[in-house]
C-alpha cells in the first residue's frame, strides 16, 4: 500500500484528460440519474487527501459525505478486511451466522447512548436502518403513522422518501410515497431567529410549535414514530436550539410514540462526540447509524431498548446482505480506531479550528449569515449581502471555484446555499487551515 502524499497538488486542470475519458465512458454506461459533485476520479485516498487519476491531490472536506471519518483505507480496517475476506465472504447470517455479526452488535449496544438492555441488527445503508427502525416502531406500537421534519433527510428508497423533505432531486417524478407519513415543524434557530428571537434559542418553545402541529395533524393515538436526525445533514447542518430534542423525546414517552434518531450522518464521532444525541443528554427509542460505522464499507444498524427491538417477530427483519462479515469485520476495526485513536477529540479540536477561521469570515462578510455546526460537521450558510436571503448561486460558484482549485467541499441545505465542511479526522491542521484560506480567497473575488 502506498500512503499517500500528503499535500494539495494540480498537476492538470480539474478534471483533467483521463477523468475527461473516464466521464465519456460513464456517459455511455452509467444512468444519469446518478450524479457526481465533481467530475473527477479517484485512484486512492488517505489522511486528507484524493488523489485523481490525473495526479491531482485534493483536499478532502467531504469524506464521501461523512464516511471515510477515521480516514480512507485506515491501517486497522485494511488489516481486517484482508484478513476476513481471505476466510469467507458471506454466508448470509440468516443462514449459518458468525460472530463479527454479534460483536458488532454488542459494540453497538455499548456505545449509543442509554444505558438500559439493548439489541441491535444489521442492514446495508442509512436508507434501509431508517425503514427498518419504522417497521420496528410500527409492530411495536401497533399505529401506522410517522412524523419526520421540514427540511429532513432520510434517504433514497420509497419510505426514505417519503420521510425526505426535498422535492428536488430526491423526490420529483418518482412518487406516489408510502403513507401516514406527516411532517412537524424542525427547530431552525438562523432562520426561526429571524421572525421570532425567543424561537431561535428556546427549543422547548420550537418543540411546543411542533407537538402542536403533530397534534392536530396525526394524534399521538395514531403515531408509532418520531423521526429525526439530532443534527440535520442535507438539510444544512442545522443544530435545533438547547431543549428542542430533550422535550420532543419526552412528548414521545408520555404518548407511546417511538423516539428514532437518524445519526446515519451524525454518528460515530463526527460531531465531537461518539453520537449527537449526546450533546442534548438523550437517550432515544432507536438509533440509525450507517456511514462512519464501518471506514468505508457498507454497513448499517438500528440499535434500540430491547423490549422495542424484540417486537419484531422471528423472520420479519432481515436482509441478503445485511451485515455482511467483511463490513463487520471493517466496523469492529473502525471502533477500535475512534476508541484508541482519540478520534471523538480530534472531531472537537478540528470543530473548534473550522468555527473559529469561518466565524472570523463572517465578521468581514455579510454574505456568511450562519457558521454552525458540532465537531467535524460544520457548515456556513451564504446569503445575500445585507439581507437573510439564500443565494444558492453564490454557494454553487463557492463550491465550484473551490473543486477547481483542488478543495472538495459538498453543498447543502433546502435553499442550496449551505456550504457544508466534512472533513475525514485524519487531516492535519495544515492541510484543513490551507482549504479554508483556499475558500476565504475565492469568496473574495466572487
Ligand atoms: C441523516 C441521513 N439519513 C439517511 C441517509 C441515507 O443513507 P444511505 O445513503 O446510506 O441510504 C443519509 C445519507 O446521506 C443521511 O444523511
Amino acid at each position: 500500500m502506498t500512503a499517500v502524499e500528503q499535500s494539495r497538488r494540480l498537476v492538470t486542470e480539474i478534471p483533467g484528460p483521463a477523468s475527461l475519458e473516464l466521464t465519456k465512458r460513464r456517459a455511455a454506461a452509467v444512468a444519469r440519474g446518478v450524479r457526481s459533485t465533481m467530475p473527477v476520479y479517484a485512484v486512492r485516498a488517505g489522511g486528507g487527501i484524493v488523489e485523481d487519476v490525473d495526479g491531482n491531490r485534493l483536499i478532502d472536506l467531504s469524506s464521501g459525505i461523512a464516511v471515510t471519518t477515521i480516514g480512507n483505507a485506515s491501517p486497522r480496517v485494511v488489516d481486517a478486511v484482508r484478513t476476513q475476506v481471505a476466510d469467507f465472504t458471506h454466508t448470509c447470517f440468516m443462514v449459518t451466522p458468525y460472530e463479527n455479526y454479534i460483536a458488532v452488535a454488542e459494540q453497538l449496544n455499548r456505545l449509543t447512548p442509554g444505558s438500559g438492555e439493548k439489541r441491535s441488527v444489521l442492514f446495508n445503508s442509512g436508507a434501509e436502518a431508517v425503514e427498518n427502525a419504522i417497521k420496528i416502531a410500527r409492530v411495536y406500537t401497533r399505529k401506522p403513522a410517522v412524523v419526520a421534519f421540514d427540511h429532513a433527510y432520510h434517504g433514497r428508497t420509497n419510505l426514505a422518501m417519503a420521510l425526505t423533505a426535498q422535492s428536488m432531486p430526491y423526490k420529483s417524478g418518482f412518487g406516489p410515497f408510502a403513507p401516514e407519513i406527516y411532517r412537524a415543524p424542525l427547530s431552525y434557530p438562523y432562520r426561526d431567529g429571524l421572525i421570532d428571537k425567543e424561537l431561535a434559542t428556546d427549543g422547548e418553545r420550537a418543540a411546543a410549535r411542533a407537538i402542536r402541529v403533530i397534534g392536530r395533524q396525526v394524534g399521538a393515538d395514531n403515531l408509532a414514530a418520531l423521526v429525526i436526525e439530532p443534527i440535520q445533514g442535507e438539510g444544512g447542518f442545522i443544530v435545533p436550539a438547547d431543549g428542542f430534542l430533550p422535550t420532543l423525546l419526552e412528548w414521545c414517552r408520555q404518548n407511546n410514540v417511538v423516539f428514532v434518531a437518524d445519526e446515519v450522518q451524525t454518528g460515530f464521532a463526527r460531531t465531537g462526540a461518539l453520537f449527537a444525541c449526546e450533546h442534548e443528554g438523550i437517550e432515544p427509542d432507536l438509533i440509525c447509524t450507517a456511514k462512519g460505522i464501518a471506514g468505508g464499507l457498507p454497513l448499517s444498524a438500528v440499535t434500540g431498548r430491547a423490549e422495542i427491538m424484540n417486537a419484531s417477530h422471528p423472520g420479519g427483519l432481515g436482509g441478503t446482505f445485511g451485515g455482511n462479515p467483511v463490513a463487520c469485520a471493517a466496523a469492529l476495526a473502525a471502533i477500535t480506531t475512534i476508541e484508541s485513536d482519540g478520534m471523538v477529540e480530534r472531531a472537537r479540536q478540528i470543530g473548534q479550528l473550522m468555527t473559529d477561521r469561518l466565524s472570523r469570515l463572517q465578521a468581514d462578510d455579510d454574505r456568511i449569515g450562519d457558521v454552525r455546526g458540532r465537531g467535524a460537521m460544520i457548515a456556513a450558510e451564504l446569503v445575500k449581502s445585507g439581507t437573510a436571503d439564500p443565494d444558492p448561486q453564490l454557494t454553487g460558484k463557492l463550491a465550484t471555484a473551490a473543486h477547481a482549485a483542488g478543495v472538495i467541499v459538498l453543498t447543502a441545505g433546502t435553499f442550496g446555499n449551505v456550504l457544508r465542511f466534512l472533513p475525514p479526522l485524519t487531516i492535519s491542521d495544515e492541510l484543513l487551515s490551507e482549504a479554508l484560506e483556499v475558500l476565504a480567497g475565492l469568496l473574495a473575488e466572487l
